[in-house]
């Protein structure tokens, strides 16, 4: 790494134990990243978030009908109170009333952590025994429903991948999207893969929020319904890319819709959910019906604007390093490692060069990544706290 290990290794022992593992899962000797594809880039951070052979997952949580008891249940299982899980994710727990008269919605919508679980596979396949599932059930008396937002609020620019499918009932959507939040829903910002269960299963749609204007327009820019990709029944990587002028989005490595229109400009969070309010856009689910957005793994690549954030609350109440990023000086990426080109093993990165300047490295606006570890005991001055 261009970091000295040395000091790495004190620097995060001392304040943020986690925090290697949670920058470069799976791929602690490289220095950046690369991604392929005409969206191609590099990026410093990795993670690898695996849900395939969780131990001890289990059947479906029973449904919790109490809309209070829904909103305050305790998490599924044992994994979602583990670091490994809460540094990444807060389960939401958030619900409509707020907005239902003015959102077009027709149903009250709860967030339950009670949807958010491992299951047990009864699937054939041999390479995963478990996956994350996130539910949306109408219930008589409301919709319930799931949703994770990332932790990290400042990726700035990222590419995605998500192996997933969506079974289940007309009337919910399956939402994957980085998102910005904005009192004026005309200056949210987000890049969104939105799969409606009431739609065809090919279809999918991908956006760059927002899609209609103060109007209630639509902005036939700011979105692609796609009918590229493969039955969203079925597990797919579906891939977006979040660059500075376009997102672009892919499906098992193949090129879907490319959007330069309202590209997302500032650092944002990801959010993944399963929901329905009876609105014109999800529709209404029958009542006991269920949708499930399933997931076996992700795996993110990204730059953060600021420190990386995963571990924020904690560094809010004590940290004592920082990394600063230094224009120019000594060549960055020693050692560039691949998600795409090469890899054998999925969410192990494949290592593509060694050297101090390699090929097409420097060529690509790279050449002046470095990183200078800053510990500092007052790390006031630098507003940290
Ligand atoms: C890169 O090359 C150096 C020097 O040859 C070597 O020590 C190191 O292990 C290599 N790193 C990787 C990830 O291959
Ligand atoms: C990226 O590389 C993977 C692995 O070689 C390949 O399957 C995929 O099609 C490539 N994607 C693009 C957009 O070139
Ligand atoms: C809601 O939770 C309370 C305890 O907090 C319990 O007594 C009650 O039976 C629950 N209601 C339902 C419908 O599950
Ligand atoms: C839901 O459960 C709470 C707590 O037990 C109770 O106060 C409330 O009356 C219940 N609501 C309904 C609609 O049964
Ligand atoms: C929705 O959330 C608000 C604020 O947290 C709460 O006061 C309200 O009771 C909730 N509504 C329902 C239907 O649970
Ligand atoms: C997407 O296109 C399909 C036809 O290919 C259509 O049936 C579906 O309603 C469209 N979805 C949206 C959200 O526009
Ligand atoms: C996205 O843009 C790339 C580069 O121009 C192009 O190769 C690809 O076909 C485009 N994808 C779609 C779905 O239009
Ligand atoms: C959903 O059902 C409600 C009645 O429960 C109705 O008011 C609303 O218009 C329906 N939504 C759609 C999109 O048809
Ligand atoms: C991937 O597997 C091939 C064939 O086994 C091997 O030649 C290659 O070195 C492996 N690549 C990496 C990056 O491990
Ligand atoms: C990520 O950060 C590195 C280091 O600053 C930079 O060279 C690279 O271009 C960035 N990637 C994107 C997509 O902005």
């Amino acid at each position: 790494m261009a970091l000295p290990s040395s000091i790495l290794a004190g620097l995060l022992l001392f304040a943020l134990p986690n925090l290697s593992n949670a920058q470069t899962d799976n791929g602690n000797e490289c220095s950046c990243f690369r991604t392929n594809g005409s969206s191609r880039g590099y990026f410093t951070y990795h993670r690898f978030l695996d849900y395939r052979n969780v131990a001890n997952s289990a059947t479906p949580p029973t449904l919790i009908s109490n809309a209070t008891n829904a909103t305050n249940a305790l998490a599924t299982s044992d994994f979602f109170i583990q670091d490994a899980w809460k540094n990444d994710w807060t389960i939401q727990n958030w619900n409509n009333s707020d907005s239902i008269a003015t959102s077009g919605a027709a149903v009250t919508m709860i967030n339950s952590p009670n949807n958010v679980y491992i299951e047990k596979s009864t699937d054939s396949d041999p390479s995963y025994t478990s996956y994350l599932v996130l539910r949306t059930s109408r219930l008589p008396t409301f919709q319930s429903a799931a949703e994770i937002d990332s932790n990290e609020k400042n990726y700035h620019y990222l590419s995605a991948r998500f192996n997933a499918r969506v079974i289940g009932s007309p009337g919910a959507c399956a939402g994957l999207f980085t998102y910005l939040a904005s009192d004026n829903p005309q200056s949210i910002q987000e890049a969104d893969i939105e799969i409606l269960t009431a739609g065809p299963r090919n279809a999918v749609q991908y956006t760059n929020q927002p899609s209609n204007d103060a109007a209630g327009n639509d902005i036939p820019q700011a979105t692609v319904n796609s009918s590229m990709g493969q039955d969203w029944t079925v597990w797919n990587t579906y891939r977006v890319d979040w660059m500075p002028k376009m997102t672009s989005w892919y499906v098992n490595g193949e090129s879907v819709a490319n959007i330069s229109f309202q590209t997302p400009r500032d650092p944002a969070g990801l959010i993944l959910n399963m929901w329905s309010d009876g609105g014109v856009w999800t529709g209404n689910m029958t009542t006991y019906d269920e949708a499930y957005l399933q997931i076996q793994w992700m795996e993110l690549v990204f730059n953060t604007s600021g420190a990386y954030g995963g571990s924020r609350k904690r560094d809010e109440h004590g940290a004592v390093g920082v990394l600063e990023k230094r224009k120019g000086g000594t060549p960055g990426c020693k050692v560039v490692c691949g998600v795409d080109e090469k890899v054998n093993v999925t969410g192990t990165p494949a290592v593509l060069y060694n050297s101090t300047a390699p090929v097409g490295w420097r060529g690509e606006g790279m050449g002046g990544m470095a990183w200078i570890p800053l510990v500092v005991a007052g790390a006031a001055i630098f507003g940290y706290f």
